[in-house]
């Protein structure tokens, strides 16, 4: 990865710090985020001492609100004159329904939306450096996943359960439809599921009986650094060249929702998306 340069959102913990710490120790130049700019120093300070990589960089944005999304992608711009690799790391899940800045549900603003306008906001330069790679984080949940095209921000009936698997859903029609777009670019788009892993997910909104169970469970999960394995294989390894439009997990590809597979609903989740992130719809 000498010469590359990659970020990776929602950087300063748990997959997506293990992640960076991979890629860095690989040789990358590595971009993370985080909301607090003195805790993505830190552990932008952390992943140089660990990768033995001073080429570290660290963004803070809270990536719930439209605003921090579109400044940090202008910071990105300013910052890297190429983008190798984009990880679109950043996710939760919250229990209670809550609204962002923009007024819209927090797990489809922050899991879904905040992935895609950062992606078309950096296409062009993923674009001029070519071959270049986006690489989604979703989840095994994708699979109970569905879009309820008319009750997308669970206004009517909020469940944490059913908001997270819809936008995990979302992420991979996002790669699906993405990587469609992208077709003679050299710019490809995957996603995966890295595993049950031991983090701070779902920490600041738990469900009580998730509480109990994955205080239960804890121990016997993935680490952070054997959850982000996946992440690291698709956004560095010579076997995923030209890869594109694929669903991974323990580095094999795998099937996912065959709502994934189905183009007239990815086509219309990607309009529905651009128009409450305000793009038009003929982006990428
Ligand atoms: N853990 C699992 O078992 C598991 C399983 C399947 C899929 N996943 C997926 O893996 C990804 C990473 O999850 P994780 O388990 O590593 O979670 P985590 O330990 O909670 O880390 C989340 C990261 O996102 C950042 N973040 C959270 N809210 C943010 C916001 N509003 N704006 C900007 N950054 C924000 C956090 O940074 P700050 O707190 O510093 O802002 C942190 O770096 C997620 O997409 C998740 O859905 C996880």
């Amino acid at each position: 990865m000498a010469g590359k340069v990659v970020l990776i959102t929602g950087g300063t913990g748990g997959i997506g710090k293990a992640t960076a710490i991979g890629l860095a120790t690989l040789g990358a130049r590595v971009g993370i985020t985080g909301r607090d700019l003195s805790r993505t120093r830190q552990v932008a300070a952390d992943i140089r001492a660990a990768s033995e990589n001073p080429a570290i960089d660290g963004f803070a944005a809270d990536m719930s609100s439209q605003a921090e999304v579109r400044r940090l992608a202008a910071a990105i711009l300013d910052t890297y004159p190429r983008l190798d690799v984009l990880v679109n790391n950043v996710g939760g899940f919250w229990a209670h329904r809550h609204t962002t800045a923009d007024g819209l549900e927090h797990t489809f603003a922050l899991n879904h939306l905040a992935s895609f306008l950062l992606t078309n906001l950096l296409l062009d330069r993923l674009k001029a450096s070519a071959p270049a790679r986006v690489v989604g984080v979703s989840s095994h949940v994708q699979a109970e996943g569905r879009i309820e095209f008319d009750d997308l921000q669970g206004a009517r009936d909020y469940s944490g359960q059913r908001a997270y698997s819809q936008s995990k859903l979302a992420n991979i029609m996002f790669t699906n439809e993405l990587a469609r777009r992208l077709e003679g670019t050299r710019v490809t788009a995957t996603c995966l599921h890295p595993g049950f892993v031991r983090t701070d997910f779902g920490a600041e909104d738990q469900a009580w009986f998730f509480t109990v169970v994955s205080r239960a469970v804890r121990p016997f999960l993935k680490t952070p650094e054997q959850g982000a394995q996946t992440s690291i294989y698709l956004a560095s390894s010579p076997d995923i060249d030209g890869v594109t439009g694929k669903f991974f997990a323990n580095r094999e590809p795998k099937t996912a929702n065959k709502v994934a597979y189905d183009t007239d609903m990815a086509a219309r989740l990607w309009d529905v998306s651009a128009s409450l992130v305000g793009m038009t719809s003929a982006t990428a």
